[in-house]
């Protein structure tokens, strides 16, 4: 039974990029030794306001619940309740290459026209590494943007592998076969994302049916008027990908269905596909974030399941390493 861990940031707020890459995948194949985490130490890398942090980090968690994830089976819970996170990330900051680093084009782009960053900021995928080869994860289901980060934690934990003898699980991520990168339904080249000026393009878990509808409405589309997905037609491509990704259907049967028929009619059709596809868990989470006292207890049982694990590790990292144990 191959062991599975998945992070997400509370920060910005949730939307359907992280739904179809990420979280409903979460929810569909729960295993005991399945773990998903609240990463709100990746969310101080660029400042926070501590209240804000505070009621997005148990928000997100009433998602992930309405998302179906249980915590009778799977492991919820939130980073920073688990110290180990952070003791391993300074070990792996040992192994980890400045140059590899350099390298990683999520950190080129967050950085990217800011005066300030911090090296929280730089040293983030080191911080994505330890949380999971804390749990010895075999796979680690993410949208592709998160791609680059589970090879390098591959690298990271095969050098340490290497030099200290095998103490870590080489993780593989896997990725949805449609919705692997859900584009801004107004910037159809840029990924759908919780940092977007505006959310005009951004279809957020949270919002009501008709404002969804109208934004889908609203998506640039392409010139021509065919339904086809192809590289010169990105707003068609996406939504056509969308369509896919809440129905299940081949993006080639949806071509088919549409043949002949106008975007307006196309668009009709997907944002009735999106809104189905949401309500359930909209309407779960309108019960699950009325309840934050109950959202809390399971997220305390999670961190103390996690713990367990992740403290196995690092017994075996410290020995490894070399350092005396406290008498
Ligand atoms: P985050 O919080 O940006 O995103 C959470 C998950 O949603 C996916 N995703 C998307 N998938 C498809 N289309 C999109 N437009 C889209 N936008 C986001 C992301 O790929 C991700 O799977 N660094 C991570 C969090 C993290 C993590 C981890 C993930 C920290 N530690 C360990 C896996 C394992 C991040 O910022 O994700």
């Amino acid at each position: 039974m191959p062991r599975v861990f998945s992070g997400i940031q509370p920060t910005g707020d949730p939307h359907l990029g992280n739904w179809i890459g990420a979280i409903s995948r979460w929810a569909a194949a729960q295993e005991p030794g399945h773990v998903f985490c609240i990463v709100d130490l990746h969310a101080i890398t660029i400042p926070k306001d501590p209240a804000e942090l505070r009621a997005k980090t148990l928000d997100l968690a009433a998602w992930l619940l309405a998302a179906g994830i249980d915590p009778e089976v799977s492991t919820l819970f939130v980073q920073s309740h688990v110290r180990e996170h952070t003791e391993l990330t300074w070990i792996l900051s040992c192994s980890a290459q400045m140059g590899e680093l350099n390298r990683m084009t999520q950190f080129k782009q967050k950085s990217a026209g800011r005066e300030s960053v911090s090296v929280g900021l730089y040293t983030y995928p080191v911080l994505q590494a330890a949380d999971i080869l804390a749990y010895q994860a075999d796979e680690v289901p993410v949208g592709e943007d998160q791609v680059q980060h589970i090879e390098l934690t591959r690298d990271i934990a095969h050098r340490f592998n290497t030099r200290f003898g095998e103490t870590f699980t080489l993780p593989k991520a896997t990725i949805p076969t449609a919705g692997a990168r859900i584009m801004d339904l107004q910037v159809p080249d840029a990924k759908m994302s919780k940092s977007a000026e505006t959310d005009a393009g951004v279809i957020l878990l949270a919002e009501t049916p008709a404002r969804t509808a109208k934004k889908i409405m609203r998506a640039i589309t392409d010139s021509g008027s065919e339904v086809v997905a192809g590289p010169d037609k990105p707003g068609v491509t996406n939504l056509l990908d969308l369509l896919s990704a809440v129905t299940g259907r081949e993006v080639p049967a949806l071509e088919e269905e549409f043949a002949g028929r106008m975007y307006g009619d196309f668009k009709k059709a997907v944002a009735e596909a999106v809104n189905d596809y949401l309500q359930p868990a909209r309407d779960r989470y309108a019960e699950l974030s009325a309840d934050p006292g109950e959202v809390q207890r399971l997220l305390a049982i999670g961190a103390d399941r996690a713990r367990e694990v992740a403290a196995t590790t690092m017994a075996a990292v410290r020995e490894r390493v070399g350092f005396l144990p406290s008498a």
